[in-house]
């Protein structure tokens, strides 16, 4: 059986690693050799061409452009082979390894993470394989497998808690210009640590984090993303469940941009209705949220 938080961390303790790391900063944990052993046995010894062979899931390629841009496109298994020969970096998605999935959720009870929208991957590049300073919105632990790779961190002071994904070097979309109010960093700031991981070792990096990584050899890593779930969204899903069982809000809206005729009856519609807002909030408790995370 694939061992524990405990195992994964040391030497830090499970509660230690909770109060001072999880969803703060960042930590390695070093030399954990028999959870490569172990891995090795579920993931064709970390043969790129034997896991390209046995995947049933999606091939993802990363690749740089001749600007120095980030592409990622999906393509054929059979294509993978060429691909990484070629320098291209595949994300595999792990759908079909049981041993993995069964313990990622039991990390995720023991992290008192929802086991919901979990995922796991596998990443492959050649030597020299990079990716620019970014952020993801997941929680995450990579395990070096093979290879060396190095990797450039940094805590975000730019954004708390971002909704999307984010690569240095393009436009921010329009809803992350809602929230996003200090000017992005156009590459990694050169404050960043650099660490380099080595086959054993284990890296978490919080929601948010700025990072990048380069491959020092050929890699192969395993990537555990324990996705967030913002509050708005459990809030808006608990409100919609509450507003559906009541006509007026499943009635359509009247739209004032059909013409200026629509604007007084739009504008007494929406009157109606946030007046209705406000008695069904009232009367909403944290245990009908807390109770039904899901909205349901
Ligand atoms: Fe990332």
């Amino acid at each position: 059986m694939l061992p524990g938080l405990k195992t994964l961390l040391q030497p830090l303790n499970v509660k230690r690693f909770q109060e001072q790391y999880w969803r703060q900063r960042h930590y390695v944990s070093r030399a954990r050799g028999k959870l490569v052993q172990k891995l090795a046995k579920e993931l064709e010894d970390f043969n790129v061409y034997g896991l390209l062979e046995h995947h049933s899931g999606p091939v993802q390629a990363w690749f740089t452009t001749v600007e120095g841009g980030f592409r990622a496109a999906e393509i054929p298994r059979m294509a993978g082979q060429a691909a990484y020969d070629a320098g291209v970096t595949l994300y595999l998605r792990l759908i079909d390894v049981p041993a993995i999935a069964e313990w990622q959720l039991r990390l995720a009870r023991e992290l008192g993470h929802s086991p919901e929208g979990l995922t796991c991957s596998v990443f492959a590049g050649k030597r020299g394989a990079s990716t620019r300073c970014h952020f993801d919105t997941l929680e995450n632990f990579t395990i070096q497998l093979q290879g060396t790779k190095l990797w450039r961190l940094l805590p975000n002071r730019h954004v708390k808690a971002p909704l999307e994904n984010w690569v240095t070097g393009y436009e921010l979309t329009a809803e992350m210009g809602l929230y996003c109010k200090v000017p992005m960093p156009k590459d990694m700031p050169s404050q960043a640590e650099k660490i380099e991981l080595r086959p054993g070792d284990i890296l978490y990096v919080p929601r948010g984090y700025w990072h990048s990584a380069e491959a020092s050899g050929d890699s192969v890593s395993l990537f555990l993303g324990f996705p967030a779930t913002p509050c708005v969204d459990l809030i808006l899903n608990a409100l919609r469940s509450r507003l559906i069982r009541n006509a007026l809000w499943r009635e359509n809206f009247i739209d004032a941009s059909a013409g200026h005729q629509w604007k007084d009856q739009a504008r007494w519609q929406m009157a109606e209705l946030l007046r209705a807002l406000k008695a069904d909030v009232s009367t909403l408790t944290a245990d009908d949220i807390v109770a039904c995370p899901n909205g349901k």
